[in-house]
């Protein structure tokens, strides 16, 4: 589960620390990306060029780097990571962080973390050290947070005393964040809908949109790789559907409604990014209709609306995402489209950039929930944005 999670590993002034870089090491093993940051005094213990040859990347210890005139920005660091894994954590490093104290990279970088269960660190001291109630309190303290505490473990100590305070065993500690970062998703069933719908005026035109389809692909592609079930009902497109999905093939708004009825009941979330035809013709021409010299009407209907109608008869666990694409008061629309729709949340495309929506690889997004907040992803290629799409939805399952 850590394959292309971004660690960022926070290495304290401990004897411990020479046990990280088989952190490092063993995180590149498993896929995952490795950014290590030390304390001023961590260096005293394992050296920097060790660390950085392990992870492949500069190491940091300090805000300004005099060398290359750098700014090391711990916000970018906090929002980079995926993890923020503090391995050693020493009793000073956890009481600053315990209290407030911000006097290094590191700890700046700690009080980044936008959110704390992205935390774990694990206690290194000697036994007495780690028994004192004060060490405790912050220990605890840290829990309470929300932090992931990898418990110290029993053996010999680098004092010579036998006791608990020891840094976890690595492999124990890969295994912590290996369980920490299981997706919610795993064996979740998903509905995704994708791709434009096409309604027929006879048989060979029909009422489309430009809708690729590359957005609900790249969703059910993220869906897969975390572990889910994914049924994709997509509309026409030149995709190929991520294999482990179930793909149905549909053409118009009526059968895509078909499609997704007869499997909303076992679902647990439905993502609906299709782009469907609200109108189709009242009357499909059997032969092709020819022009006679004088003008056209074509007679519409409007389609069933797929996302209102699952809103409406779902279940109170089922997840229901719409998107929504808007030209004018976008927030605002997509507000009530929520709330008319009955849905949780609604992914609304942004206009204002180029490269966004229909048939770009790109995209840029908000998500709106039902109490009106608006979560802002950053301009992606639209298989990162996935990530990021699922990654924030998975709080809610
Ligand atoms: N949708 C749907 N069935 C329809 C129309 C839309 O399931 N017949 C879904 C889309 O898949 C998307 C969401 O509804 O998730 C928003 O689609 P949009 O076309 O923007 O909304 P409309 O309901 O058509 O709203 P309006 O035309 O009023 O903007």
């Amino acid at each position: 589960m850590l394959k292309g999670k971004r660690v960022l590993l926070g290495v304290s002034a401990g004897i411990a620390a020479y046990k990280s870089p088989l952190i490092v090491r063993q995180l590149i093993k498993a896929g995952a990306e490795v950014q290590v940051i030390l304390t001023p005094d961590a260096s005293s213990f394992v050296t920097p060029l060790t660390l950085s040859t392990l992870s492949k990347r500069p190491v940091f210890h300090q805000y300004f780097d005099k060398d290359s005139g750098e700014w090391n920005n711990h916000v970018e660091f906090a929002k980079w990571a995926d993890i923020f894994l503090i391995a050693p954590a020493t009793a000073n490093t956890i009481a600053k962080m315990a209290q407030g104290i911000c006097d290094n990279l590191l700890l700046a970088t700690y009080y980044s973390i936008p959110d704390p269960s992205k935390v774990y660190f694990a206690p290194a001291m000697d036994l007495d050290m780690f028994k004192h109630p004060q060490i405790q309190e912050n220990i605890d303290k840290l829990k309470g947070f929300g932090n992931q505490l990898i418990d110290a473990e029993e053996g010999e100590l680098a004092s010579g005393l036998h006791g608990k305070g020891r840094m976890a065993e690595v492999e124990h500690i890969i295994a912590a964040l290996d369980d920490g970062s299981k997706s919610k998703w795993k064996g979740k069933k998903v509905l995704v809908t994708a791709g434009p719908t096409y309604e027929e005026i006879d048989p060979v035109r029909f009422i489309g949109n430009y809708s690729s389809g590359k957005m609900g692909y790249a969703i059910a592609q993220a869906l897969i790789n975390v572990g889910a079930d994914v049924i994709l009902i997509s509309g026409p497109t030149n995709l190929d559907a991520p294999s482990g999905t179930k793909l149905i093939s549909v053409r118009s708004a009526n059968e895509m409604m078909e499609a997704v009825t007869s499997n909303q009941r076992k679902m647990d979330a439905f993502i609906m990014s299709a782009a469907v035809s609200d109108y189709r013709p009242k009357s499909r021409a059997d032969q092709k209709i020819k022009k006679d010299g004088s003008g056209m009407e074509i007679k519409l209907d409007q389609n069933p609306d797929i996302l209102k109608t699952v809103g409406e008869s779902k279940k109170k666990d089922q997840l229901l995402v719409g998107f929504a694409l808007e030209t004018e008061n976008a927030e605002e629309n997509a507000k009530k489209k929520l709330k008319n729709k009955n849905a949780d949340f609604i992914i609304l495309n942004s206009l204002e950039e180029k490269g966004t929506g229909f048939g770009h690889d790109t995209n840029k997004v908000s998500i709106i929930g039902k109490d009106n907040k608006a979560w802002q992803s950053e301009f992606k290629s639209k298989s990162d944005l996935a990530v990021d799409i699922i990654q924030y939805l998975e709080k809610s399952l």
